[in-house]
């Protein structure tokens, strides 16, 4: 058996701060303080409902995940938010329209109560938005400092005995690393000079992580894979995990590319197209924000399918994503897959695939695990970037050179080997009589 990790109790209070509320914030508020009262269960959620098998299957243990590793109880969540348009939580969830009114009725006072602070935003990043509470500063640094001041603000108002950050804010405009994210001296200074690559999201990692306060990624932004956020994770021995949560269209394809790789079924190309008429819809009608989304989301197949192993099966794919803004649809998107796969002697096969699926009902419930899961590695004494939770992301971020993996069901294996591990329990590796 493996040593288990020394793993600091759940006392007192977790904050789950998110920059951005908007439509999948406050359905997971709206979820979380639901459930709280009893009206549902957290349904999505691993952390909640998932149990995990021990030892071999025939000890018959298995546990729930929550009463497995210390996690925080829900009822010890409190919740904080920057927004540059929504006043509060409750706000949020009437303009997102995921929820109907009966549900929001229940939890309405406290979703009030989640008042948003005065966002770091700049239009530059998100042309779409017009933001009105704002932050202003001489300087960004000056807004980073605004940001750390709000954390520890918050810290002390709810008598929180930990943080988390998860980013919950508008995809931004497509960028690539510059000089200014290679270091954290760099980046320190360009928050000084204003340096026009700093995104208002990395102004907020900086101050998370800077604050020692976990950072998940929720969105396609590149953030916590810049050099200077990881150096800066490493300093003040913080995890970081990200990037972009895998609902939709994306989690389909990582359910079903791992079945026809395990059957050794070719694949000539794969057509995505989906309609959807929210906030974000809005935003990344916009093409410099959907590049962003567009990168995030066509790496997935080449390294589940691994063409360089198989280029007869999966040498040659064409792969088209598209996403168009269509507001009667609002958050209830509709996606469209076109699969052309091909079989023995090389006859041609199509699957035809019509999600009609509802984004953040899918999202909220990655929110609260990536909370619940952040947290736990913190009091674990882990840092840097959290591989175990790649479960949750389109992209995820790899802790090494060996590169991300985003087969869905290797991924929750390793969720929950990383859980029992730390726990003291043999990985299940299904061989032999396991
Ligand atoms: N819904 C999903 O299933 C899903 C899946 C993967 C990724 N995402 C990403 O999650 C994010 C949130 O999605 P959503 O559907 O809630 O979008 P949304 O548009 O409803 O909410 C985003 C909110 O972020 C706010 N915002 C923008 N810039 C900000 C800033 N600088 N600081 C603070 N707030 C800021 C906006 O005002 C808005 O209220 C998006 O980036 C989206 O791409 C969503």
């Amino acid at each position: 058996m493996p040593e288990p990790t020394a793993i600091a109790p759940a006392r007192g209070k977790l904050g789950v701060l998110t920059p951005g509320l908007g439509a999948v914030a406050s359905t997971f508020i709206a979820g979380v303080l639901a459930a709280r009262a009893g009206h549902g269960a957290p349904i999505g959620s691993l952390s909640q409902l998932a149990h995990i098998r021990l030892g071999e299957r025939s000890e018959g243990r298995n546990p729930l995940i929550r009463e497995f590793v210390p996690l925080a109880d829900l009822d010890d969540l409190v919740f904080g938010a920057w927004d540059p348009i929504s006043p509060n939580a409750l706000e949020a969830a009437r303009t997102a329209g995921v929820l109907e009114e009966r549900d929001i009725a229940p939890v309405s006072a406290a979703l009030e109560g989640v008042v948003a602070m005065d966002a770091v935003f700049d239009q530059r990043w998100v042309k779409k938005l017009h933001g009105t509470r704002v932050k202003q500063g001489a300087s960004k640094w000056d807004l980073a400092q605004a940001l750390i001041a709000d954390i520890e603000r918050f810290r002390t108002e709810h008598d929180c005995d930990r943080l988390v950050m998860v980013w919950c804010g508008s995809t931004e405009a497509y960028q690539e690393p510059s000089a200014v994210h290679d270091s954290v001296a760099a980046f320190e200074q360009g928050l000084r000079d204003d340096d026009e690559n700093i995104a208002p999201s990395q102004i907020y990692a900086y101050a998370a992580l800077v604050s020692g306060v976990p950072y998940a990624n929720g969105a396609p932004n590149l953030t916590v894979d810049l050099p200077v956020m990881l150096e800066l994770a490493a300093q003040r021995q913080v995890p970081i995990v990200g990037k972009d949560f895998k609902t939709g269209q994306t989690l389909m394809k990582t359910i079903l590319a791992p079945g026809f790789k395990a059957r050794m079924l070719g694949l000539e190309g794969w057509y995505s197209t989906n309609i959807l008429g929210n906030r974000d819809g809005e935003v990344l009608d916009d093409p410099e924000n959907f590049k962003t989304k567009e990168v995030s989301k066509l790496g997935v197949l080449d390294t589940i399918l691994q063409p360089e192993v198989y280029p007869d099966l999966y040498g040659d794919i064409d792969h088209v994503v598209r996403i168009n803004y269509y507001p009667p649809r609002g958050d209830n998107k509709e996606g469209w897959d076109n699969i052309d796969i091909f079989g023995w002697m090389g006859y041609p096969m199509q699957i035809k695939v019509n999600f009609l699926c509802r984004d953040s009902i899918l999202a909220a419930p990655i929110v609260l695990d990536l909370a619940l899961f952040m947290d736990l590695a913190a009091r674990a004494g882990q840092s840097g970037v959290q591989e175990w939770l790649s479960f949750y992301f389109k992209s995820p971020q790899a802790a090494t050179d060996a590169g991300p993996e985003h087969d869905i069901f290797i991924q929750q294996t390793k969720l929950k080997n990383t859980l029992r591990l730390w726990m003291g329990e043999a990985p299940v590796t299904h061989a032999e009589e396991g």
